[in-house]
Parts: structure tokens; C-alpha cells; sequence
């Protein structure tokens, strides 16, 4: 006998048929008056990570909001990440009650704003307290969205036919794939990415349980950023000396150098070997030893700052 029950599936079923743990993003777009509006949206996440030349969020929203409409007319949008305060939850809650337009709900915002950091036209301002900003642009691009704009206005629902993934994808639902054009990080988090993670250097960053019972939202305070080692799983010297002979003929490595490979986990093996293959024949180099690998490592450390 199963120890679990079989819970009915009904819209909306990540806050009505689940406990699913969500950011709590305050996105700022550009309303017709060039003033900047705010919306709270909690389905917004990562979409492209890795192995394209952009990055990317999604975000899945209603597309009567103000925040669709400004993102269908003028694709710009900064989402704004604040840290854990009951007083702010309690007015991202307000942005968040639908049916007031912009200028209503803004005239009693409370948030200081300042510029963000793209210099390239007309974009929302960003709130001056978040921890960090997404500066991004929609790529209407994507399943021909750009044609979206003819059913801007339509605020009572949208005809079909619909998107699959981006633009206006039912009757009242939207998506938006993002380009992340800028990240926006407060000193403190960004010397802590720069320089390695401590408990007290990451944000007190709240989880959103959504709008449950047609009453409340709900959301849990942040308490402290706890640290799981990774499993202890060594490669022997073998292992990576089979990998690292078959890479290249031209290029060797030295036994010292391929022990400051063996915590590399076996399926990025190769990759990671090509990479210290590509710095050697970039700089000439034949034999990497354990000096070269620290130039190495050096170096994908300044990549990071970069
Ligand atoms: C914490 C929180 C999270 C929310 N997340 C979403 C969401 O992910 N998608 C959505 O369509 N609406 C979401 N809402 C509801 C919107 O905020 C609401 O539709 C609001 O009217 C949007 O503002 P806007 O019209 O100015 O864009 C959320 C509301 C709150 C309070």
C-alpha cells in the first residue's frame, strides 16, 4: 500500500495542489507614460543556463496584467529580488492584487528606484534596496511572439490560436522567455561570489507557498544558509591519466598535475581536460604541470570576476 494519497490536479496546481517552494521577484516594466511599473510574480526561472550564447529566464504570467501588456508593447522588464521583511512581503502582496492600473497602484509604492545599468534606451528603473537585479529583454523572436503585439489590449481574454512556450499561450495565459542582459549584485553578495560562499555573506532570501485557500498568501522567513559537502568520491590518478593521454598527442601532463584532477567528477572529466588541453596549445605549452594548472585555475578565476 502506497503511504501517500492521490491529490487531485486543478489549475494552478503548484499553490492549490502542492507546496511548491518559489522566489519572490518584484519585476519593473515601462508603462505607456514611460513611468516605471511593478508587479509580483513568483513563476519565474532560469530557462537557458548553459551552452547558448545568451541566458535566459521564463516567466509564466497573466496576460492581462500590466506587466504583459508593457513587456508585448516595449519588451523590457528588471527583476528585482529583495531580501526577507514582513513589510515588504506585505507590499509585494499588494502589487500583486490584480485589476489596478499602473499609475493606481504606483502612486502608493513605497520603494526608492534608481537606474539600473543598461545603457541602451528607455528601461524601468530598479528598486534601489534589492539585493540583485535581472536586467533583461524578451525574445519575441522565439515562435514568431513579435506577432503577439497585434492582440495587445485584448483584456478579456485572448483567442486562440496559441504559443507553446513564448508569447500568449492561452485564453488568459502568458510567457515570456527573457534575455538576461545584465546581473545587478549588491557588494557584499557579489565579493561573496567573487570570493567564496559563507553563511553570512548569502541574502536572507524568502520562499513564497503562494495564494492558498482563496485567503492568504504564504511565505516562510529566511534562516540561515547551511553547507552539505559533496560526496568524497576520488578518481585514481589512472583514471584521469587514461582520459588526459587519449586527449591530444602533442600536449602531456605531468602524474602532480593530474592529481589536481581527481575530484573532478568522471562525466565532466573530459571536458575539463579539453579545456587545459586548448590553455596549453593557446600558450604553446607541451607539458602542463602543476604550475601551469594553477595558471589555469587562475585564470577561469578571472573569468569569473569578469
Ligand atoms: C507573491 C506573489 C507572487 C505572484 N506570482 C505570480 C505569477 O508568477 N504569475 C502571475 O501571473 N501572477 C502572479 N501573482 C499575481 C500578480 O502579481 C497579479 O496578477 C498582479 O495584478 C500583477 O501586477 P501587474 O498587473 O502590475 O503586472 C503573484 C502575486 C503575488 C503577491
Amino acid at each position: 500500500m502506497s503511504s501517500f494519497k492521490d491529490l487531485r490536479i486543478v489549475d494552478n496546481f503548484y499553490q492549490t495542489s502542492a507546496y511548491y517552494p518559489m522566489p519572490t521577484i518584484l519585476i519593473s516594466t515601462l508603462d505607456d507614460d514611460g513611468n516605471t511599473s511593478l508587479g509580483a510574480y513568483s513563476l519565474c526561472f532560469p530557462y537557458y543556463i548553459a551552452g547558448k550564447d545568451h541566458y535566459a529566464m521564463l516567466l509564466e504570467c497573466r496576460n492581462s496584467s500590466n506587466t504583459a501588456q508593457n513587456l508585448l508593447k516595449r519588451g523590457k522588464c528588471a527583476l528585482n529580488f529583495l531580501e526577507d521583511s514582513y513589510k515588504d512581503f506585505k507590499e509585494t502582496v499588494r502589487l500583486g492584487f490584480p485589476g489596478q492600473t499602473s499609475k493606481e497602484k504606483m502612486k502608493d509604492c513605497p520603494f526608492e528606484f534608481e537606474k539600473g545599468l543598461m545603457e541602451d534606451g528607455d528601461r524601468p528603473l530598479v528598486i534601489k534596496k534589492a539585493y540583485q537585479v535581472f536586467e533583461c529583454t524578451w525574445d519575441d523572436s522565439l515562435e514568431e511572439a513579435y506577432k503577439d503585439k497585434e492582440k495587445i489590449g485584448q483584456l478579456d481574454g485572448v483567442m486562440g490560436p496559441y504559443r507553446n512556450f513564448n508569447g500568449i499561450t492561452s485564453k488568459f495565459g502568458c510567457h515570456f522567455i527573457l534575455k538576461i542582459d545584465k546581473i545587478l549584485m549588491k557588494e557584499k553578495y557579489y565579493n561573496a561570489i567573487i570570493n567564496g560562499a559563507k553563511s553570512s555573506t548569502f541574502p536572507k532570501v524568502p520562499i513564497d507557498f503562494g495564494y492558498r485557500d482563496s485567503t492568504y498568501f504564504w511565505y516562510t522567513k529566511f534562516k540561515k544558509a547551511l553547507k552539505c559537502p559533496i560526496p568524497d568520491v576520488e578518481n585514481d590518478v589512472k583514471t584521469v591519466r587514461y582520459a588526459a593521454d587519449r586527449a591530444d598527442p602533442d600536449v602531456k601532463f605531468t602524474d602532480d598535475a593530474l592529481k589536481m584532477l581527481i575530484k573532478v567528477p568522471r562525466v565532466f572529466l573530459k571536458t575539463v581536460i579539453n579545456g587545459c588541453v586548448k590553455y596549453a596549445k593557446d600558450n604553446n605549452i607541451t607539458l602542463i604541470d602543476e604550475k601551469v594548472m594553477r595558471e589555469i585555475n587562475d585564470k577561469r578565476k578571472e573569468e569569473k570576476k569578469k
